[in-house]
């Protein structure tokens, strides 16, 4: 069955409003800053596959993960064209890869949708990532609740419930917004330090690192 996540996710790609807009073109020019050529790449929530051949151009190598079988059934569509990018079926919180595997680890849009199992999530990606590697999270910010409410409307979710301070469920699916303040904390919880971070109108783009003890 097409996830209900990526399927409303697939929506607003192919017509974003203009503050979604503004969000992708703001993380393409921050990932195209951030990423180093010729680096080891794992994409966390690959999705639809929306930013692999993106990354593939960029990186050595490129490996994407998503728990959803749609999601992975599309990724692979797009992986089968690219010489560089591999995609599996696996969830975050417990992945198959080495430790110190990747120089960057880029969690695109999914973060919001972690839940409860955001630390978990975030120390797995701390052991697979190498000393010297980058984090890079792009998230909704505490402005984004009026947008993404407009999003969830226009896309006929009737049945979403609003928890308050911007947690939003849909069937189901947990989607979160997050301070500057709120993010650090839990970047600094899992032992990362936030490094760069852009404010633009609904969202947070981030670049972190280990803080190695
Ligand atoms: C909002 S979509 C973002 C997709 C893609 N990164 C993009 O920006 O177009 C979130 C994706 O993360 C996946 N996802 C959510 N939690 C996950 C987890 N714990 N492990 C792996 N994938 C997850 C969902 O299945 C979905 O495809």
């Amino acid at each position: 069955m097409k996830s209900k996540t990526i399927r409303f996710w697939e929506n607003v790609e192919e017509n974003p409003p203009k503050s979604y807009k503004e969000f992708f073109e703001e993380e393409r020019k921050f990932l195209l800053k951030h990423i180093p050529q010729n680096c080891i790449l794992l994409d966390v929530g690959c999705g639809d596959g929306r930013n692999l051949g993106f990354f593939s151009s960029i990186c050595k190598k490129v490996f994407g993960i998503d728990n959803d079988k749609y999601s992975i059934k599309k990724s692979k569509e797009i992986a089968c064209t690219l010489k560089n990018v591999e995609v599996t079926l696996e969830d975050a919180e417990k992945t198959h890869f080495n430790d110190k595997t990747f120089d960057i680890i880029a969690i695109i849009g999914t973060f919001c949708n972690l839940g409860k199992t955001k630390q978990k999530v975030l120390l797995e990606m701390k052991r697979v990532l190498k000393d010297n590697g980058f984090l890079i999270i792009t998230i909704y910010n505490e402005n984004a609740l009026k947008e993404r409410l407009k999003i969830y409307n226009k896309y006929n979710f009737k049945k979403f419930v609003h928890k308050g301070n911007g947690t939003i469920i849909i069937n189901n699916i947990i989607s979160e917004q997050f301070s500057k303040e709120q993010i650090g904390e839990i970047l600094n919880t899992a032992g990362f330090k936030i490094i760069d971070i852009f404010k633009g109108s609904i969202f947070y783009l981030i670049k972190s690192k280990k803080r190695l003890n």
